[in-house]
C-alpha cells in the first residue's frame, strides 16, 4: 500500500472521528461511536492499523509515527466526549432539583387504636387517683383461681378454656404448680395486694388469653383494664360512682350505666356492667365488691377493710366509642382500617 494513500485514510479517520464524537448526545450514543472507531475487534482503527503491514518497509516508521498520532488523537476526542457528557449529566441533575418546591412529606406512623385507649383509659383512672399496676401474662394457679376463691371444680379452670403451657403441665407432675396464660386481669389484684398494705388504688390494662371462638365481639387474645380499690368503709355506691364517671369521662355525659345481678367467685356481691352510648347495650365487663376469702388469701383483714374490682374489656370500649361493630378488625392490622384512628 503506498504511504500517501494510507495517510490520507488516517487523517479522514481522524477528523471524521471527532465529528462524530463531538456529535454524540448521550453516553450510550458515545457508546456507540467508540466501539465503531476504537472497538478492539473491528473498530475503523483496527482496520487502518491491519493497512500497515502492507506499506513499504522504508515508510513504516513514518506509517507508524502518524498511525500513533491519529490513535492518540482519536483517543483524546472520545475522552473529552465523555468528560462533557459526564459534566452534562451533572449539570442536569443540579438544574432539575428545585429548592423551592415543597418537601415530601414522610409517612409517619402512629399508635394503633387499643394502645391508644388504653393511655386514655390510664389517663382517665389516673384523674380519679388511680395508680397503674401490672402482672406477668404467664401465670400461676394461685393468682390466677386459687387466692381468687376460683376452686379447682370451677368450670373457669377446666383445660379447655385455659391456654396451659404444656412444659408447665409437665412441670405439674412434679409437684409445680402448672402455668397458664392469664384467662383475666384480676391477677393483678392478688399481685397488688401480696405485696402492698392496704388502702390501694389501682388500675391494670394488659393482654389475657381464653380459647374463644373469635366473633364480632369474642377474640382468643384481648386487653382487659382491672381496677381495685381497697380502703375502709367502701361500699357498691363507691363502685358505681367511679364507673360511672369514667364512663362519661371515656364516651360522653349522654352514656347509660347499667349493673345487673351476676356471680364471680372473688366478689360478692357480683353485677355484670353494660353500657349504653348512641347504640344498644353492650356488656363491658363485670365488677363487685371483694369477697372476703379474697382479703385472707392475701392476709388483708376482711373485717377492717372493704373494696370494689371490676374488669373490663378494652376492645368493647375502643370499638363503642369509635363505632366499629367488628372488634376482629382490631387484629387483621390492614392500615387501611388503622389509619382512620
Ligand atoms: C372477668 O374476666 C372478670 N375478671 C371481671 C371482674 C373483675 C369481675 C373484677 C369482678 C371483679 P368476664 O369473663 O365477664 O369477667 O370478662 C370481662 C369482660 O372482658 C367482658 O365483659 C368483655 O367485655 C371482655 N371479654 C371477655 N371475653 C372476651 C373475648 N373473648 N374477647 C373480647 N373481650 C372479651
Amino acid at each position: 500500500m503506498a504511504l500517501d494513500e494510507f495517510l490520507v485514510e488516517l487523517d479522514q479517520l481522524t477528523d471524521s472521528a471527532a465529528e462524530s464524537f463531538n456529535a454524540a448526545l448521550d453516553v450510550d450514543s458515545l457508546e456507540v461511536v467508540r466501539v465503531n472507531l476504537l472497538g478492539a475487534k473491528s473498530g475503523r482503527l483496527k482496520v487502518v492499523q491491519k493497512g500497515l503491514g502492507a506499506i513499504d518497509a522504508a515508510d513504516k516508521p513514518l506509517a507508524g509515527k502518524r498511525f500513533n498520532e491519529a490513535k492518540q488523537k482519536i483517543e483524546a476526542a472520545y475522552a473529552n466526549a465523555k468528560m462533557r457528557l459526564s459534566s452534562d449529566d451533572a449539570e442536569q441533575e443540579a438544574t432539575s432539583f428545585d429548592p423551592t418546591e415543597p418537601g415530601r412529606r414522610p409517612t409517619i406512623g402512629h399508635l394503633h387504636p387499643i394502645t391508644q385507649t388504653i393511655s386514655e383509659l390510664k389517663d382517665i383512672f389516673a384523674r380519679l387517683g388511680f395508680s397503674v399496676a401490672d402482672g406477668p401474662e404467664i401465670e400461676d394457679e394461685r393468682h390466677n383461681f386459687e387466692a381468687l376463691n376460683i376452686a379447682p371444680s370451677h368450670p373457669a379452670r377446666d383445660p379447655l378454656d385455659n391456654f396451659y403451657l404444656q412444659t408447665a403441665i409437665q412441670a405439674g407432675d412434679t409437684g409445680k404448680s402448672p402455668w397458664l396464660l392469664r384467662s383475666q386481669t384480676s391477677t393483678v389484684q392478688i399481685r397488688v395486694m401480696e405485696t402492698t398494705p392496704p388502702p390501694v388504688r389501682i388500675v391494670s390494662v394488659g393482654r389475657v388469653y381464653r380459647p374463644d371462638t373469635a366473633d364480632a365481639t369474642h377474640y382468643p387474645m384481648f386487653h382487659q383494664i382491672e381496677g381495685l380499690l381497697v380502703d375502709t368503709d367502701v361500699t357498691l355506691a363507691d363502685l358505681k360512682s367511679v364507673l360511672r364517671i369514667f364512663c362519661s369521662s371515656y364516651l360522653g355525659e349522654d352514656v347509660h350505666v347499667r349493673f345487673r345481678p351476676s356471680f364471680f367467685p372473688f366478689t360478692e356481691p357480683s353485677v355484670e356492667v353494660d353500657m349504653q352510648w348512641r347504640d344498644g347495650w353492650i356488656e363491658m365487663g363485670g365488677a363487685g365488691m371483694v369477697d372476703p376469702h379474697v382479703f385472707e388469701a392475701v392476709g388483708y383483714d376482711p373485717e377492717k377493710v372493704s373494696g370494689f374490682a371490676f374488669g373490663l374489656g378494652v376492645e368493647r370500649l375502643c370499638a363503642r366509642r369509635f363505632g366499629i361493630t367488628d372488634i376482629r378488625e382490631f387484629f387483621k392490622n390492614d392500615v387501611r382500617f388503622l389509619q382512620q384512628f
